[in-house]
């Protein structure tokens, strides 16, 4: 077969047999943030140019190398978004969630697009889970953001993840210690690529996270922002560190991380893996207390973070974590004849309508080949309608797992298959040796309702 083209390089397709992976994370992500009080936004996959040069900056990798930018046919220049933090801000500003109850807290999944040299767990549209939250400068939230992101992936069953933590300050401090880097790159001013000569007088920090192999060697011995914290920040930093020990949430202060995006002030952090090769920052975020300002709105304290989700799901594949099964059809009718294929139409449609997963076969083959298909779907349950069972009303439905066999009314045919299904899945969960958990059907124990 000669394809006519194949995926952009660093773009990934998710296919069926795998979609569920990945509907699972997202659901269990959405639903631990939802519990710590974040809702859902939705911001465009482009943004004007200039909101990711002012909001992440111009002196990042991400804007001078990354972007992908190109003038729309009205001649603006138009930039896919590298993160979901500057359209998170935007949206907040433009939609006055600022004139809302403070602080405002946002979750997103999103698509990104970075051109950066693609590798396992490095991709060129990747996708994100993020939240941010608006409006506090409290180290309380700082330290619930840690604990929500630990949460997700407890959640997910993920093991060995380890939370690095720093604090790069704010701009008083920041002074100081741009003056210090500058003084230490200075004697290796020759060495440095020709980006990084350009940061030296710009913003000295990015030379930290540059991705030039000699710029990150010089980058090594580089003064460390902690020793140039003010009294402010120091303390800011102490007292989330005393929650984040109350809540039992180990970490270690790895002094060297600066992330690569420059609104950051304050605390920042990292979950790191190592068990997925050199692409192991599985989440990153901190406090962001100026860009919301840089953007336009009122000073407004906030921060946030992102995980990557390629890099969650290769972390899961890696330590073997259990995901739950696909969905599977519960009913696959096999029709032959035109009689029965109207038959099969009906039963078909009322089974959807009660929220059943129903199929027929769409090109009326013969009965084994829709029995094969059947099959190939992993379908729960078949029966099989001829002429005969549409005369009689009564068809044999057949547990596809177990073989067992029962006969079942095509005129009462959904109420039927509820009672069959509901008690073949009873008997299954005797034969596993598992109590059954009645409120799993109504949403409440029968104990919840006699003590309340
Ligand atoms: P970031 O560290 O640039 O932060 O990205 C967050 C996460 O996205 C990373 O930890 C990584 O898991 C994933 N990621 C980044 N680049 C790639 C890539 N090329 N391929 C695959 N995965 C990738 C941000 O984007 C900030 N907006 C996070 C934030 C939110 N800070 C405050 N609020």
């Amino acid at each position: 077969m000669a394809l006519l083209t194949k995926a952009i390089k660093g773009t990934k397709d998710v296919l069926p047999k795998d979609v569920h992976k990945n509907q699972y994370i997202e659901s269990t992500a959405l639903g631990v943030a939802e519990n710590f009080g974040y809702k859902e936004i939705r911001t465009p996959v482009f943004e004007h140019t200039e909101l990711f040069q002012r909001g992440v900056g111009d002196t990042t990798d991400v804007v001078q190398k990354e972007m992908y930018t190109f003038d729309d046919k009205g001649g603006r220049s138009i930039t896919l978004r590298p993160e979901g933090t500057a359209g998170a801000v935007r949206s907040y500003l433009e939609n006055g969630l600022c004139n809302e109850a403070l602080p405002q807290k946002v979750c997103y999944l999103t698509s990104c697009y970075r051109y950066e040299k693609p590798q396992a767990g490095r991709l060129r549209e990747f996708h994100q889970f993020g939240i941010e939250c608006f409006g506090t400068a409290s180290p309380l939230a700082d330290a619930e953001i840690i604990s929500l992101a630990k949460s997700i992936f407890d959640t997910l069953g993920i093991k060995d993840l380890s939370l690095e933590i720093n604090s790069i300050g704010c701009p008083t401090c920041r002074k100081e210690y741009h003056k210090a880097l500058k003084e230490y790159f200075c004697n290796h001013t020759d060495e440095l690529c020709e980006t990084c000569k350009d940061r030296l007088d710009r913003n000295p920090m990015r030379i930290l996270d540059c991705k030039s192999p000699i710029c990150s060697k010089i980058a090594q011995d580089a003064p460390v922002v902690t020793d140039y914290l003010c009294e402010e920040c120091r303390e800011h930093f102490d007292t989330v560190q005393k929650y984040l020990k109350t809540m039992n949430i180990d970490y270690t202060i790895n002094s060297k991380i600066v992330r690569g995006l420059d609104y950051y002030t304050k605390t920042v952090f990292e979950f790191v893996s190592d068990s997925i090769g050199a692409q192991g920052t599985v989440c990153g975020g901190g406090r962001y207390d100026g860009l919301v300002d840089e953007l336009g709105g009122q000073k407004t304290p906030s921060l946030g973070f992102a995980m990557g989700l390629e890099r969650l799901m290769l972390l899961m594949e890696a330590q073997n974590t259990p995901f739950p099964e696909a969905n599977k059809p519960d009913l696959f009718v096999v029709a032959l004849g035109e009689k029965a294929t109207l038959k099969s139409l009906e039963i078909v449609k009322d089974m959807r309508e009660e929220g059943f997963g129903a199929l027929l076969d769409l090109n009326q083959r013969s009965i084994r080949a829709q029995m094969k298909y059947a099959d190939k779907l992993d379908a729960k349950f078949t029966i099989v309608i001829g002429d005969n069972e549409v005369e009689k009303g009564i068809a044999v439905l057949k547990n596809m797992k177990t073989g067992e066999e029962n006969e079942i009314s095509l005129t009462t045919f959904v109420s039927e298959f509820y009672n069959i299904s509901l008690s073949e899945q009873l008997a299954d969960l005797e034969i596993n040796g598992e109590a059954f958990d009645f409120s799993s059907m109504f949403g409440v124990s029968d104990s919840f309702n006699e003590e309340n």
